[in-house]
Order: C-alpha cells, then structure tokens, then sequence
C-alpha cells in the first residue's frame, strides 16, 4: 500500500468518506491531533486500526459524530451532566465516556460496557464525518494516528513518519490549533471524573457542571493514555526546574553527550551546539507546539531531552500531564 498524504479538498474528503464505507483507514486532522479514522461499526475495519497503531486490542476508541444529535444512538444512558458538557464544548477537544448503546460493537470498546464519543470542531473532520454519515455511516472510530506510545502527530507529516504504508490515505488539513488530545470526563453514575486532562480546562468543566470532575479512582473506566509512559519520544527525555537546566546541560555536554532541550523561560548559552527549541510562553502556543517541538528535537537522535518545567497552576495541567508522560521512565 502506498501512502496518500492529500491536501483536504471537497473532492479529497468525500473520496476519504468513499474509503471509510469500504472498510478503509483514513487519518484526518482534528483540532487536537490527528485521528486514525475507521467506520466504527465495521469490527474488521476497527481491527485494522490497532494492527496499524501497534495497539493492545483491549484500549477502547473513541468514536467521532458528526453532532451532538447523535449521542443518544451512542450511550444508553447520558446523565444531565454529560449533557451539559456535550451541550457547552461540543464541537470540541471533549470527550466523554458513557455506557455504551446495545449496538455498539465489542472491537471499538475493547468489550468494555462504556464507549468513548466525541464531536469533533476542525472543518476538515466535520465535513468528512457529514460525507461518512451520507453514505449512511453512523461513526468513526479514531485514535491518535500515531504508533502505539509514541508522541500525538499534529501534522499530516507527522502522521506518514508514524504509519507509513500502514493507512491508505492521509487528508492533509494543516497543523492542529489545540496540539494535545481532547479532555475526558467519564460518569460513575452522575459523579463526573477527569480521566485526562485536555483541551478544554478543568475550570471551563466545573463552570459548566457546577463543581470540579474528581479525580479516577481504582475502579475508574480504563484509558491507555493513562498508563504513566504514554506520549514519549523515542530519546530519554527530563523535566528540568529552569533555574536549574543551564548547569545540567553543562554536565551532560561534559560527558560529551548529545543533548536537545526544550525550554520555555531559559535562554540559549552561547557556546550550546545542540538542537534547541525556544518554546512559546503562553500554554495555548505550548500546547500548540508541543509534539511537533518533541519530535523534531528527537530527529536529531539525541542521547537526552531536557524539558524546562512548565508553570504550576490549574491552565497548565494538561500540558504537565503530557510532559510526565513523556518524560517517564
Ligand atoms: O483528541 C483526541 O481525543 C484524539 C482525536 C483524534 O480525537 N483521540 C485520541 O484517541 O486521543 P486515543 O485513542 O489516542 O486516546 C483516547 C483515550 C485512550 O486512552 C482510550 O483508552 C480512552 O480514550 N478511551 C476511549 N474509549 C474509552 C472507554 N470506553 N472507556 C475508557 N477509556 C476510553
Ligand atoms: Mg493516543
């Protein structure tokens, strides 16, 4: 198979909502990242996704609709809360975890009784949700289009890097406004849980559903994202405080060793011969920039990354959530 990387047209889009009703993988830009797209009610084509991605069978997927419409022929049961949210950020960087519709397949929740659904806000995946759905699609079932634990691609080259000849056509629609993954609220009843944090922050959720999501507990629905080494880079990669990132390269350049960083506050010293990525300030360009920054300073094969610690503070947390991922060990 040879891979199709094609800019996003409306002739490109609806010949990518033809290959999806044939059973075919399409990889299309969200504004989070990049989706690995599949009709989610062929299992065989579901199956082709985590044979691309490399993936455990039992991670479940989130599957796209073209509009909140859809939610009740997705979840057999949507507490007021989960309403609430789809009614206030839908379309948008959320997801949410809800029981799952007698008809939704086994191979899009890993046999889990919840299904994770989201409306998604790029032009692009909007318009090839409403082609899939005219050709009476119903959903698209999407992971992040990268190898399993890798870092999210937020460009269509990211996505070739990742998948190669492993999904037929790539729709190209830019780099992704957001940059990291949607957030996702899952219900224990009524009782709403952060099971990531994401593109809509934590103070937008509890505005809307009228106090904070609590944090999962042990019998909280599963989510892979959630294993402590998710979004790494293929380097070994630290968090370092910025006070203390100048003397730390130093040591590390002492042992001769190849270093990238990623700082944000830091500047450059002079005599630095290595990759270094002057990261944006404000956590929307972070976010924004993020996956890009980490895989371009792992082109580079360096024999570490070091990642000046973010801020503390509530705006920050999705992207410290994915900066401890990557930087795990
Ligand atoms: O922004 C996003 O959410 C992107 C774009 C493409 O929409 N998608 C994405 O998918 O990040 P993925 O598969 O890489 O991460 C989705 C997470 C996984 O950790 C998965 O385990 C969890 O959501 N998830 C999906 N369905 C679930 C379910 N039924 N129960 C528990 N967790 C679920
Ligand atoms: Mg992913």
């Amino acid at each position: 198979m040879v891979t199709n990387v094609v800019p996003a047209t409306p002739a490109s889009i609806e010949a990518a909502a033809d290959a999806l009703a044939r059973g075919r993988l399409v990889a299309f830009p969200t504004e989070t990242v990049y989706g690995l797209g599949a009709d989610a009610a062929n299992a065989d084509a579901v199956r082709a996704i985590y044979a691309a991605k490399g993936r455990p069978p039992d991670h479940p997927l989130i599957v796209h609709l073209p509009d909140a419409s859809h939610l009740d022929a997705w979840a057999r049961r949507v507490p007021d809360g989960a309403r609430a949210l789809a009614t206030a950020f839908w379309p948008g960087p959320l997801t949410l975890i809800l029981p799952r519709h007698a008809r939704v397949g086994d191979a899009v929740t890993g046999g889990d009784d919840n299904v994770g659904l989201r409306v998604p806000a790029h032009p692009v995946a909007r318009a090839l949700l409403a082609a899939f759905a005219r050709r009476g699609g119903h959903g698209v079932a999407a992971p992040s289009a990268n190898r399993y634990g890798h870092v999210s691609p937020t460009t269509a080259q990211h996505v070739a890097d990742d998948l190669r000849d492993r999904v037929a056509t790539i729709l190209d629609g830019g780099p992704c406004e957001v940059g990291i993954e949607s957030t996702i609220v899952a219900f224990d009843g009524d009782r709403p849980i952060l099971m990531r944090p994401g593109g809509v922050g934590v103070d937008a959720l509890a505005r809307v559903l009228g106090r904070a999501p609590d944090a999962p507990g042990d019998d909280a629905p599963r989510a892979s994202g959630t294993h402590a080494s998710h979004y790494a880079p293929r380097a070994a990669a630290f968090l370092v405080d910025a006070h203390a990132l100048v003397a730390e390269l130093a040591r590390l350049e002492e042992r001769d060793e190849v270093v990238g960083v990623l700082a944000r506050t830091v500047r450059r010293p002079d005599d630095f011969a290595g990759a270094w990525i002057d990261a944006p300030a404000d956590v929307d360009g972070y976010a924004r920039e993020l996956y890009a920054s980490l895989r371009s300073l792992d082109a580079a094969h360096p024999d570490a990354i070091l990642v000046e610690a973010p801020p503390d503070g509530a705006a920050w947390l999705a992207v410290r959530d994915r900066l401890a991922r990557a930087t795990h060990r």
